[in-house]
């Protein structure tokens, strides 16, 4: 197990996971070795998203911007579109490496609007004052579960939560 983390420093160590396996999908060749990646980022990536819905966001309620929180929301939910888009295909599909490339495009854009300086989502909560050390926990658990969840179960089918269409 790793050390114990406040909850900024655990998200911030998954989006740079995420952008490490986005370089390597980019780098790899052979439809099996990219499936495997593309098959990994989608993984991690959709317990991250779950765990800032059911953690993370919900405690910077009133304490970040609520238009900025908003668009976090709608943003998971396109990745989650291109995730079990990209998990339904395979890499003989015309658009999986497009689908891969945009959704890291995505997270890319998404991941600024978290992690900015002074006013980013997590510069916000942190001034606010949250527990950072108590919500690192939470997260650091219900991260473990999911994974394992997922690994054994597959990413289920994603809940959106902003879109009028609610599943993919
Ligand atoms: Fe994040
Ligand atoms: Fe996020």
């Amino acid at each position: 197990m790793a050390e114990k983390q406040d909850a900024i420093s655990l998200l911030k160590q998954d989006h740079r996971e995420a952008e490490e396996l986005f370089e390597q999908f980019e780098k790899a060749t052979g439809d099996g070795r990219k499936q495997k990646i593309a098959e990994q980022v989608c993984l991690e990536l959709s317990v991250h998203t779950a765990i800032e819905e059911e953690i993370f966001y919900p405690a910077c309620e009133g304490k970040v911007e609520e238009d900025m929180l908003k668009e976090a929301y709608v943003e998971h939910d396109g990745a989650k579109v291109l995730i079990a888009e990209i998990l339904k295909g395979g890499p003989d599909d015309e658009f999986y490496d497009s689908k891969v490339k945009v959704l890291s495009e995505e997270i890319e854009h998404h991941v600024k609007e978290e992690e900015k300086r002074m006013e980013g989502i997590f510069a916000q909560a942190r001034k606010a004052g949250l527990d950072m050390d108590a919500l690192g926990e939470q997260l650091a658990a219900r991260k473990a579960e999911l994974t394992e969840q997922y690994k054994k179960s597959g990413v289920p089918t994603p809940k959106l939560t902003t879109m009028e269409t609610t599943s993919v």
